[in-house]
C-alpha cells in the first residue's frame, strides 16, 4: 500500500514535470518571431556535429598514416575472394591461410553445405523475429538439446552471436551486489558483460590460480554471488587453465564457475568435448600411476562437466556456423530465456545456421580423425617453429600458436613479408595485446597439409631473420 502511494506520487510528479516543460516550450514558440524560433538559446560547437575529432577516429587515422609512412599495406579487412579454408585468395593471389577458425575443416564440408541448402529451401533464410515474439522452431530446440547433452547439462540456450552470448549472460545473471573475478586475458565479450553487469570486478593474473584464491580469501564474504570466469583455450596464447583446481576453488569459496569454450570445442579432448574432456584424459592417465582414486574418463568427464555451472561456446568456430550458446541448469536457462537482452530482443537463430551447427556436432562424432589430425598438425607446427629459435609464447600446441614478435610495427611488417611469400597470417598488435607481446597468430586446422606447414615455417624463419628476430 505504502509502495503504491509512493509510486502514484512519483508518477504524478513526472507527468507534472513533463507537461510544464511542454508548456514552456509552447510559450517560447508563441512569443518568438519566425527567425528567433530557429535560434537556440545555447550554442553547439562544430566539433560535436561530426566525428572528425572523435578520439577513436583520430587513433585510426594515426595508424593509417603510420602504415603509409612505413610503406606498409593495411593488413586488416583484406577482401578474401573464396571460401575460407587452408587457402585464401586476395586480388587474384592465392595464399596459405592461417587466419581462420575453421579448426576441423567443416566450413567447406559437403555434408554441411547440403544441410544449409536444404534448411534454406525448407525454412527460408530467417525466422523473422525474436523467439519470444515469433515462437520456437523445432530446429532451434533440436540444437539446444544437442548442446545440453554434449555438456551433460539439463538445458541449453542458443543466441545469434557468440559475443552477445557473453555480454547478455554475464550482465543478466550478475548485479551490483555481486563480484566477478576473471582471467586477465579473457575475451572482450566477457569484459563487456562484466562492465554492463554493474558487479564489482577483479582480474587475476593469467592462469594464476593462487592469485585467484587470494582475491577470494579477501573479498568473498563481502558479496552475494561470486562468478569466476575464464576460457577453455585462450585465443591469443593457446594455453589452457587447470580445470580441476578451478573447480576445487569454486567449491571452497562457494562461487559460480563459467568457462568460455569458444576455442576449445572440437579442439581439446579426443572427441572434441573441450576442457572437461582434456582434464579427464590427463587425470585418468595420472591416476594410473596411483595419484587419484580410480575413475574412468567418462566418469571424470561427468564430474568435471557437472561442476562447471555455466558452459559458454560459439557456433562460429569449429562448428562453421554463426551464434553462441549457454549450457547450464534449468533455472539459469529460464532466467536467460526471459531476461537476457541479447536473446529476448534479438532475432532467433535461423534454420541454415542452426541446422548446420547441429550437423557439425554430428560430423565431429562421426569423424574424430579430424581432431587427431588437427592435434598432430598443431604440434608439428609448434615443434618446427620452436626448433628455429622462434618464441611461441605459452602455446600448448592445440590450434592457436602465437609467434611473439615484440613490437606492433615489426608484427605488421612480418605479416606483410609472409604475405609476399604467399602466407596469410594476421598480426595482433597493441592494444589487443601489450606492445612487447605483439605477435603473429597462427590458427592451425585439420585441413592444413604437412607440406603447407613445413613451407610456412621455412618462410617464417626467413622473415624472422630479416626483421632481426633471430640470427
Ligand atoms: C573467447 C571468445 N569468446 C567469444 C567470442 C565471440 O564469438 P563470435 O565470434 O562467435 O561472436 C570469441 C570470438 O572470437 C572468442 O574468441
Amino acid at each position: 500500500m505504502a509502495d503504491q502511494s509512493k509510486f502514484s506520487k512519483m508518477l504524478s510528479r513526472i507527468v507534472k514535470e513533463k507537461s510544464s516543460s511542454n508548456e514552456d516550450a509552447c510559450n517560447f514558440n508563441e512569443t518568438c518571431s519566425d527567425s528567433q524560433k530557429n535560434k537556440l538559446p545555447f550554442s553547439i560547437s562544430d566539433e560535436y556535429r561530426t566525428f572528425d575529432n572523435h578520439p577513436l577516429w583520430l587513433k585510426i587515422s594515426t595508424m593509417k598514416d603510420l602504415a603509409s609512412r612505413f610503406g606498409i599495406e593495411d593488413p586488416f579487412f583484406k577482401l578474401q575472394e573464396n571460401v575460407h579454408g587452408t587457402l585464401t585468395t586476395v586480388r587474384g593471389k592465392e595464399c596459405i591461410n592461417f587466419s581462420s577458425y575453421n579448426y576441423l575443416g567443416f566450413n567447406d564440408h559437403p555434408g554441411l553445405r547440403k544441410t544449409a541448402m536444404v534448411a534454406v529451401e525448407t525454412f527460408g533464410t530467417s525466422v523473422g523475429a525474436s523467439r519470444l515474439v515469433a515462437g520456437e522452431r523445432g530446429f532451434q530446440k533440436d540444437l539446444e538439446c544437442k548442446i545440453a547433452g554434449f555438456y551433460r547439462k539439463p538445458e541449453a540456450l542458443v543466441f545469434v552471436s557468440g559475443h552477445a552470448t557473453n555480454v547478455s549472460t554475464i550482465s543478466t545473471l550478475f548485479g551490483s551486489e555481486d563480484l566477478i573475478v576473471y582471467d586477465s586475458l579473457c575475451h572482450n565479450s566477457i569484459i563487456e558483460g562484466i562492465l554492463l553487469s554493474g558487479a564489482r570486478y577483479f582480474p587475476f593474473a593469467h592462469n594464476d590460480l593462487q592469485i585467484l584464491e587470494k582475491i577470494l580469501m579477501t573479498n568473498r564474504s563481502k558479496y552475494k554471488r561470486v562468478l569466476i570466469v575464464t576460457e577453455g583455450l585462450f585465443s591469443m596464447d593457446g594455453d589452457v587453465p587447470n580445470l580441476p583446481e578451478l573447480i576445487a576453488i569454486k567449491e571452497k569459496f562457494g562461487c559460480i564457475l563459467m568457462i568460455d569454450e569458444a576455442h576449445s570445442l572440437g579442439v581439446l579432448g579426443k572427441t572434441g568435448h573441450g576442457l572437461f574432456e582434456h582434464w579427464a584424459e590427463i587425470n585418468t592417465l595420472k591416476q594410473c600411476s596411483g595419484v587419484y582414486s580410480q575413475k574412468n574418463v567418462n566418469e571424470l568427464m561427468e564430474l568435471y562437466s557437472s561442476s562447471v555451472d555455466i558452459w559458454m561456446g560459439t557456433l562460429s568456430k569449429t562448428l562453421a556456423s554463426c551464434g553462441g550458446y549457454i549450457a547450464a541448469d534449468s533455472k539459469i536457462i529460464s532466467i536467460l530465456r526471459f531476461y537476457a537482452p541479447g536473446f529476448v530482443y534479438s532475432v532467433g537463430i535461423s534454420a541454415p545456421a542452426a541446422l548446420s551447427a547441429n550437423k557439425a556436432f554430428e560430423l565431429m562424432e562421426k569423424e574424430p580423425e579430424r581432431i587427431y589430425k588437427l592435434r598432430s598438425n598443431a604440434q608439428l607446427f609448434r615443434k618446427l617453429v620452436s626448433s628455429k629459435g622462434i618464441n611461441t609464447g605459452r602455446s600448448e600446441g592445440f590450434s592457436v600458436i602465437p609467434v611473439i614478435i615484440g613490437s606492433s610495427h615489426q608484427a605488421i611488417k612480418a605479416s606483410e613479408e609472409l604475405w609476399n611469400k604467399g602466407i596469410n597470417v594476421q598480426p595482433i598488435i597493441h592494444p589487443a595485446v601489450e606492445e612487447q607481446q605483439a605477435r603473429l597468430r597462427f590458427f592451425i586446422t585439420s585441413e592444413h597439409t604437412v607440406e603447407q606447414i613445413v613451407e610456412t615455417t621455412v618462410a617464417l624463419q626467413e622473415v624472422a631473420k630479416k626483421i632481426g628476430l633471430i640470427k
